[in-house]
């Protein structure tokens, strides 16, 4: 990635990016799928919340192309894009998951993100709580810089935490009683300061599990509360960290209804769940005009 000698993404370089690749990454994808343009339905794009140059380059080339095209264009948030990537179609499949069984359960888990949300219908979003400082994908990266692992740090510090002991270091667990928020620059810091406390060799496995398992305990916890209060038929993962396996074994334990999770890769970032809400919307009968704005704060609901 261009953006691994960084250590994360640079805003600029970014945008640049997109406007390189974007045209050239259509018609390929095109290809692989063996879609004419003529095979579809509507452009769907995000809307925001993300980078504003970003943003600007997609709804621009999206726009352009619905209107060269003739086809409708319909505006995705972001973080609806992850939720819907749980009723993409998987490969090779013939028929289209089941449909989700509302209220749902979401835990939205990113690079940017940690969000619990209630689902009570397509497009029902209420926001029960959020992170206050880091998202947990933050945090894995940060984390990940400190013990010299790569970018993205989820993956690597998942694949270190494999051999490590989760409970030989004891991290702080950020509760916040009584809300669904979260909170993670705490546990950042108390990784910073075991590191400092004990110098060389370090002990990366061990610290990457026992960091890994208080993300993944207050995550899954506090959904499962969630889910309970709220009496809800289902619980989705989405983001990311959604890619996590302690997370997604821990959640399945806690949880007492069925929990859904995209295939791993659909979890990152990518543009077949833009796609898959886009499509919910459409079939709604929503057809957004070419005057559709880009919004780097656009909230869910
Ligand atoms: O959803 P996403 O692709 O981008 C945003 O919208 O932010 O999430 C990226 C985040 C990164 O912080 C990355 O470290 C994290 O997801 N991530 C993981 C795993 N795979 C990706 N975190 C924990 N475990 C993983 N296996
Ligand atoms: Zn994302």
């Amino acid at each position: 990635s261009a953006h691994r000698g960084f250590g994360g993404v640079v805003p600029e370089v970014a945008a640049r990016i997109h406007l390189e690749t974007l045209v050239p990454l259509i018609d390929e994808a095109l290809r692989r799928a063996g879609v004419e343009w003529a095979d579809l339905d509507a452009v769907a794009v995000t809307r925001g919340p993300g980078l504003a140059g970003c943003l600007l380059v997609g709804l621009n080339t999206a726009k352009t192309l619905a209107f060269a095209r003739g086809l409708p264009l319909v505006g995705v948030n972001h973080l609806e894009g992850h939720i819907y990537a749980n009723w993409l179609v998987p490969e090779g499949a013939t028929e289209e998951p089941p449909e989700p069984r509302f209220p749902l359960l979401c835990l939205i888990v990113s690079g940017a993100h940690s969000d619990l949300v209630l689902m009570r219908d397509h497009g029902d979003y209420l926001r029960l709580g959020r992170t206050r400082d880091d998202a947990a994908g933050e945090a894995f990266d940060k984390v990940a810089r400190m013990l010299g692992l790569g970018y993205p740090g989820g993956p690597a510090i998942q694949a270190a935490a494999a051999h490590g002991d989760p409970t030989r270091y004891p991290l702080p667990r950020a509760w916040l009683p009584g809300t669904y928020d979260f909170s993670f620059s705490g546990l950042k810091t108390a990784v910073l300061r075991l590191l400092d406390s004990i110098g060389a060799p370090v002990p990366v496995a061990d610290i990457a599990a026992s960091f890994q398992d208080s993300v993944v305990d207050v995550l899954a916890t506090k959904t499962a509360q969630a889910a309970r209060e709220h009496g809800v038929a289902q619980v989705a993962l989405a983001g990311g960290v959604a890619a996590n396996v302690a997370l997604r074994e821990r959640v399945r334990q806690l949880v007492h209804v069925p929990v859904i999770v995209p295939p791993p890769r659909y979890c990152t970032d990518n543009g077949a769940m833009i796609a898959s809400a886009g499509t919910y919307r459409f079939r709604a009968g929503e057809r957004a005009g070419l005057d559709l704005d880009a919004s780097p704060v656009l909230p869910l609901s």
